[in-house]
């Protein structure tokens, strides 16, 4: 397994591969979720890239771009271990050279609403370093987590309006066994909070039962999950939308998919969540 840290030598190195491209782009400090795109990108490509990049332009001010948690021996292990071939891991200062004005800014509802709205800048941070990594790299495919929903649809979109030539592959949510969705910042909490996490996961449970018992109206559902979670007195919840599969917009009955996003905020640390709900045929 090759690391390399300059954008000039993986353009260089990415020149001479033939055959298909994967891409994973993460911000490091890997476990099972990484762990499960890195090995679809291996199965189904000829040669697999991890980008390692705690991307500065997509924190906000006074969030925890300084303290992001690291550990890039252990990351590299790990990958050389599922068989990547090369780990791309530049300074900031390669990714975002002086007077670097290049940024790509995606409108409308699908960026402003839930992380756009709660992180302002956010997603701009996100397609600007994820458009950079498919320029310089020119995968064929990109992986990317349904854990971060919102994320996965603004790059799909973002790909789709620029009309760069990669497929956006969409991989299911990794939890513990115990319902919590695997995330690096779940180092952050203290055992109290790691245990009211679960309220998270588990009205996420609820939902979909309560779909699959028939109920079909967005604010019932909303309602049992906000109940719910206003019982763990640790847990601040911050949204719990029922929306539109793909488009991120309202729904006010579950006549196709839906998802229902949320987050929660134990002390400093918010966990993102969801579940897509499919009502039965
Ligand atoms: P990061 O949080 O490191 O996540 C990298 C990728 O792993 C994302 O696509 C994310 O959705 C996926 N992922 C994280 N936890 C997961 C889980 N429990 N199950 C399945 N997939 C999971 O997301 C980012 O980094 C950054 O925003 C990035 C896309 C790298 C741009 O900077």
């Amino acid at each position: 397994m090759k690391t390399i840290t300059k954008v000039a030598e993986m353009r260089a190195v990415r020149a001479e591969l033939s055959g298909s491209i994967g891409l994973v782009p993460t911000m490091g400090y890997l476990h099972e979720g990484h762990l499960s795109l890195v090995r679809r990108g291996v199965e189904e490509n000829d040669h697999t890239i991890v980008s390692i990049f705690v991307n500065p332009t997509q924190f906000g001010p006074g969030e925890d771009f300084e303290r992001y948690p690291r550990d890039e021996s252990r990351d590299l292990g790990l990958l050389d271990a599922e068989g990547v071939d090369i780990v791309f891991m530049p300074s900031v200062d390669e990714m975002y050279p002086p007077r670097f004005d290049d940024w790509v800014e995606l409108h409308g509802p699908l960026v402003e609403r839930f992380e756009g709205a709660h992180r302002p800048g956010h997603f701009r941070g996100v397609t600007t370093v994820v458009a950079r990594l498919i320029h310089i790299i020119q995968p064929d495919r990109a992986y990317f987590g349904q854990k971060d929903a919102q994320q996965l649809r603004v790059v799909s979109r973002m790909v789709q309006e620029l009309g760069l030539p990669v497929e956006i592959i969409g991989m299911p949510i990794v939890r513990e066994p115990d319902g919590l969705a695997m995330s690096s910042r779940n180092v952050y909490l203290s055992p109290e909070d790691r245990a009211a996490a679960l309220v998270l996961s588990r009205s996420l449970r609820h939902a979909e039962a309560f779909v699959t018992s028939g109920e079909r109206d967005a604010q019932e559902i909303e309602t049992e999950v906000r109940e719910m979670i206003g019982k763990e007195p640790r847990v601040v919840l911050e949204y719990a939308e029922v929306v539109d599969e793909e488009t991120l917009e309202d729904i006010e009955v579950l006549d196709r998919p839906a998802l229902l996003l949320l987050v929660g905020r134990l002390g400093k640390t918010r966990l993102l969540d969801n579940v897509i709900l499919t009502p039965p045929a």
